[in-house]
């Protein structure tokens, strides 16, 4: 039995440690796509903008606000639901989504400080899965504590960094998952890398949106 599609667009992930580049390469797709004329959204994680968003926020920045893991991790994850049908519906209009961190930022960041890892990513089962994630990986990661800006937000700490890192090694040979090394490569460089691994996706997609 065949059943057909109507052509949807693509959900495209970057993911990464701080600082290596994501916000950047995202925008910079974002351009790339609206220069060829082909509709796409940004959407980044955490959206500090909604009202969950807030809280999120203040927790980064004000390293006096007192949190538990498990609620920090639930507000984050919550984030992510609040934008789960503008997600799914941008989709089936046949527009292109990045997104700048998603679910494995949630689940990396968390069980680094001890959470378990499936308690993590139960809270996200159910979100659109990503058809192609982009892991920017910075190798030398001694490099990430000069790079501008670096420590000023909670978890900016090199020794934090690292665990987060080895929790997101978890993800490396999942499906779909593309890793691309960012040491001594120009912005423009890296931009071109992503390119040739998400271009096929660009006209549109036959297959349903898969879930966590
Ligand atoms: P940002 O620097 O990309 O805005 O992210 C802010 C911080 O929040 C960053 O250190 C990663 C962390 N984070 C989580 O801990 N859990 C999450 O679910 C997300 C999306 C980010």
């Amino acid at each position: 039995e065949e059943t057909n599609y109507k052509k949807r667009g693509a959900l495209i992930l970057i993911e990464g440690l701080d600082r290596t580049g994501k916000t950047t390469q995202t925008i910079a797709l974002m351009n790339k796509l609206l220069n060829e004329k082909i509709q796409a959204n940004l959407i980044k994680f955490p959206d500090r903008s909604t009202p969950i968003g807030k809280l999120i926020n203040t927790y980064l920045i004000d390293k006096e606000t007192q949190l538990s893991d498990e609620s920090a991790h639930l507000l984050f994850s919550a984030n992510r639901w609040e934008l789960k049908d503008k997600i799914i519906n941008n989709l089936q209009e046949g527009k292109i989504i990045i997104l700048d961190r998603y679910v494995y930022s949630g689940v990396a960041y968390s069980s680094a400080k001890g959470l378990d890892f499936n308690w993590c990513l139960n809270a996200d089962l159910g979100l659109p899965k990503p058809d192609k994630t982009i892991f920017l990986n910075l190798e030398n990661d001694q490099d990430l504590i000069n790079r501008k800006g670096y420590g000023e937000e909670r978890y900016e700490v090199k020794n934090f960094q690292d665990k987060v890192k080895l929790k997101f090694t978890r993800f490396f040979n999942d499906k779909n998952w593309e890793i691309i090394k960012v040491d001594n490569k120009t912005i423009d460089q890296i931009s071109l890398e992503i390119w040739i691994k998400i271009k096929d996706l660009i006209n549109g997609i036959e297959k349903p949106i898969e879930f966590f």
